[in-house]
């Protein structure tokens, strides 16, 4: 039997929508318009194209959404006055710093210098702090996108045996955290798995829903999979390019064997991907109906 397919590009759709009308009622209202910054430091090939991909759906959304596009030799300082300033600017309600960022940055520090009620991407600790401690706070996006994905699947979290492989602050360490909370979409018991797990799929295989972000392609294989299992692919690796260039992509799970032991799955692309960006907009629409 073939699992059934969990299509992010569709929840995302779905949430998209929601968000519309959310921003129109609000700009109804309270007159306020969500408001995004994007800062890009540098010319890194793949950066460029997740921030234009974020512009775009801030556009669509009708955001009013700014592009910050810095030289790569740009000084740490300027950068960091950059985020002072739309930390005061009142029509930006969200700031998001592509990373990664050049090497004479510290990263943590442009991180730590946004205003955390302006902090979209859920990086900063006071947020990670709330996160873990079950408080109100923006998500990161990536994890934040998996939980409604389960969510809006059906997919029954309270009590479930989750088994997160990875252990990055970006997906596995966020997710594991959002899982076990107390609170609906949450309730799971919570395993996480890293690369110096010593038996993987003695782990793996006790799983009602696998959730894969280790950056390894094709690192969970058939065998490692209790059949029934719900299994979230946060991987996207690129193996090879087609003759028009376009990037090929392949997940962290070996798809093809997977899906016929897996009650659900998510492909790659189209399942969790398209989720990151839908979330960074719900939390700065959030970020703008908080403010007033
Ligand atoms: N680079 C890769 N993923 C992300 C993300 O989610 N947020 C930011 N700011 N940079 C990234």
């Amino acid at each position: 039997m073939s699992a059934k397919l969990i299509k992010g590009k569709e929840i995302a759709a779905q949430i998209r929508e929601e968000i519309k009308e959310q921003v129109l009622e609000l700009k109804k209202l309270k007159g306020i318009v969500p408001g995004l910054v994007t800062i890009l430091v540098g010319q890194d090939p793949a950066s460029e194209s997740y921030v234009r991909a974020k512009q775009k759906t801030s556009h669509e959304l009708g955001f009013h959404s700014v592009q910050e596009t810095l030289p790569a030799d740009t000084g740490q300082d300027d950068l960091l006055k950059m985020v002072w300033q739309y930390n005061q600017d009142e029509k930006i309600h969200g700031i998001l710093v592509q990373l990664p960022l050049p090497r004479h940055i510290d990263e943590n520090k442009v991180l730590y210098a946004i205003d955390p009620d302006k902090d979209v991407d859920g990086f900063h600790p006071v947020n990670v702090g709330r996160m873990v401690i079950g408080e109100p706070a923006f998500l990161p996006c990536t994890p934040y996108g998996i939980q409604q994905m389960l969510i809006r699947s059906g997919v029954q979290t309270e009590g479930a045996e989750v088994v997160v492989v990875g252990r990055s602050n970006i997906v596995g360490k966020p997710i594991a955290n959002i899982l076990l909370q107390k609170a609906a979409g949450a309730n799971a018991t919570v395993t996480i798995c890293h690369t110096r797990t010593k038996d993987m799929a003695a782990h793996t295989k006790r799983a009602d829903i696998l959730i894969v972000a280790a950056g390894k392609p094709g690192a969970i294989t058939a065998d490692m999979v209790k059949p029934g299992a719900v299994v979230i692919d946060v991987g996207v690796n690129e193996i090879g390019r087609t003759a028009e260039g376009k990037r090929i992509l392949k997940g962290d799970v070996d798809f093809e064997a997977v899906k016929e032991i897996a009650s659900a799955i998510t492909p790659v692309p189209g399942g969790v991907g398209p989720m990151t960006i839908t979330m960074l907009m719900l939390n700065t629409l959030q970020a703008a109906k908080r403010k007033n």
